[in-house]
């Protein structure tokens, strides 16, 4: 398995392209189950994740084209095509899905084009158990006939799926998503409460709507959709990446670096600039993005994830590296899973001060980290370890950075164009 080795203490300059985002590429790439026209999507980012997502739509018989030269002038982001004019298979087997829990997004597609899915149960994950019984109740409501056995679902629809009024118990992302592509093709009017509101949501929604979906209440807490016949061609560019655009705004801030995220406006950031400006960070448009620069101190924050338009739960982790050699203390809590603070042990290796109490860690800012060997465990609490040896006195190894691989594009590469001592030694 890759590691990286990073030294600490260089200050980072220059300018990041920021990818296309992660968790809008899975649920876009898996909405072209919905229709036997072609789908067409830029700025696709180069991650395991898509790759993952690629095999298990190939495996149900979608056509699909990776473009290679369709880079785009950043020099991230792939064009790929993708047609699901001949699906046979209507299993997501499991050793595919226990690679990537987004598989369960081909649910809601299989059963409103197709009646029918066998998706295996994804299991739990570093993270939390992380349980899909919001989108298996909603699914019921529609109809879907629903039975668990030897790990997966099982699920079946007597004629086409109903519209249903769904109202979500939690704000669950690909629930939202997965049942607001069940909707597209279903009798009538579904209604979801509850709704999540992430960009990446609105994202997938404005692409159905290209491809001839009846979507009302985007960007808002309750969608209205009513089910139509098929789906067209269309053509969809994926949004930036705001939680990687985030994290490097993070690794910028904690070397007192100045650097510009290309690709990326300020308006994806909205919902975490403010602490930035408070834990002293300045985050302000610029000619082709957002710059990031540091005239001060850091200073602690507090912090509480909570779903769109709350702080991501997905940018803790990293705000709890930057935290680490802050002045004073931080309070950081996270609501959304049980299990979030995997970091903390790693992090508290390299000399961090952070005491976890049940769903809340408190972070005492040090002087400075020691450079030591740590271990990625999932994807956000491994780039964590990244923005924290970026700052920490000598060398860091990280081990297992395959985590790191599924939401980051070239990391290093773009981390050592902007001054970082980085470099992936490879297994
Ligand atoms: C999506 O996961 C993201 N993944 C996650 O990003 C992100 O952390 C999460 O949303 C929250 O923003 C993708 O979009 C591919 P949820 P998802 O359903 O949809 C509970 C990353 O780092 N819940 O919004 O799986 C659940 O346990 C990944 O890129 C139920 O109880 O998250 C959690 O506590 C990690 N029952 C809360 O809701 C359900 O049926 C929010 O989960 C569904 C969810």
């Amino acid at each position: 398995m890759d590691k990286i080795r990073i030294r600490g203490g260089k200050r980072l300059e220059g300018i990041i392209p920021v990818s296309g985002a992660k968790n809008a590429a899975l649920p876009l790439m898996a909405a072209s189950l919905l229709t036997d026209s072609k789908l067409t999507l830029s700025n696709i980012p180069y991650l395991a994740d898509v790759i993952t997502m690629a095999n298990l739509l190939v495996q149900h018989g979608v056509a699909l084209h990776m473009d290679e030269k369709s880079l785009d002038p950043s020099g991230f982001g792939r064009t790929l095509t993708l047609q699901a004019a001949k699906i046979e298979n209507f299993t997501a087997p499991y050793e595919l899905v226990r690679t990537m829990r987004a598989s369960v997004l081909v649910l809601g597609p299989l059963l409103a084009r197709f009646a029918q899915a066998k998706v295996s149960l994804p299991g739990g994950c570093a993270i939390g158990t992380r349980p899909i019984d919001l989108h298996l109740k909603a699914l019921e409501q529609m109809g879907a006939l629903i039975e668990l056995a030897d790990g997966y679902i099982h699920a079946f629809v007597k004629g086409r799926l109903q519209g249903a009024d769904i109202a979500f118990d939690k704000v669950t992302v690909t629930g939202t998503e997965n049942i607001m592509m069940a909707a597209v093709l279903a009798e009538g009017k579904t209604t979801i409460r509850n709704a999540a509101r992430e960009p990446e949501v609105v994202d997938l929604a404005e692409c159905l709507v290209k491809m001839g979906a009846h979507i009302e209440g985007i960007g808002s807490d309750t969608l209205t959709i009513v089910g139509v016949k098929s789906l067209r061609d269309a053509s969809h560019r994926v949004i930036a990446d705001r939680i990687e655009a985030g994290t490097y705004a993070a690794a910028a801030a904690i070397t007192g670096g100045d650097i510009e995220l290309s690709g990326i406006d300020l308006k994806a950031l909205s919902n975490v600039i403010e602490k930035f400006a408070e834990a002293g960070v300045l985050i302000e448009a610029s000619a082709n993005g957002v710059r990031v620069s540091r005239k001060n101190g850091l200073h602690g924050v507090d912090i509480m994830t909570q779903p769109y338009p709350g702080f991501p739960t997905d940018m803790q982790a990293q705000m709890m590296g930057l935290m680490t050699i802050a002045d004073g203390a931080s309070m950081i809590t996270e609501t959304i899973f049980e299990n979030r603070f995997m970091h903390v042990p790693e992090l508290s290796r390299m000399g961090a001060k952070i005491n976890v109490h049940g769903s809340s860690a408190v972070v005492r800012g040090v002087e400075r980290l020691a450079g030591a060997e740590v271990m990625a465990t999932d994807l956000r609490a491994s780039v964590s370890l990244v923005i924290a040896a970026l700052a920490a006195k000598g060398d860091t190894l990280i081990n297992r950075v395959y985590h790191l691989d599924r939401g980051y594009e070239r990391l290093e590469d773009k981390l050592a164009a902007c001054g970082a001592e980085i470099e992936r030694v490879k297994a």
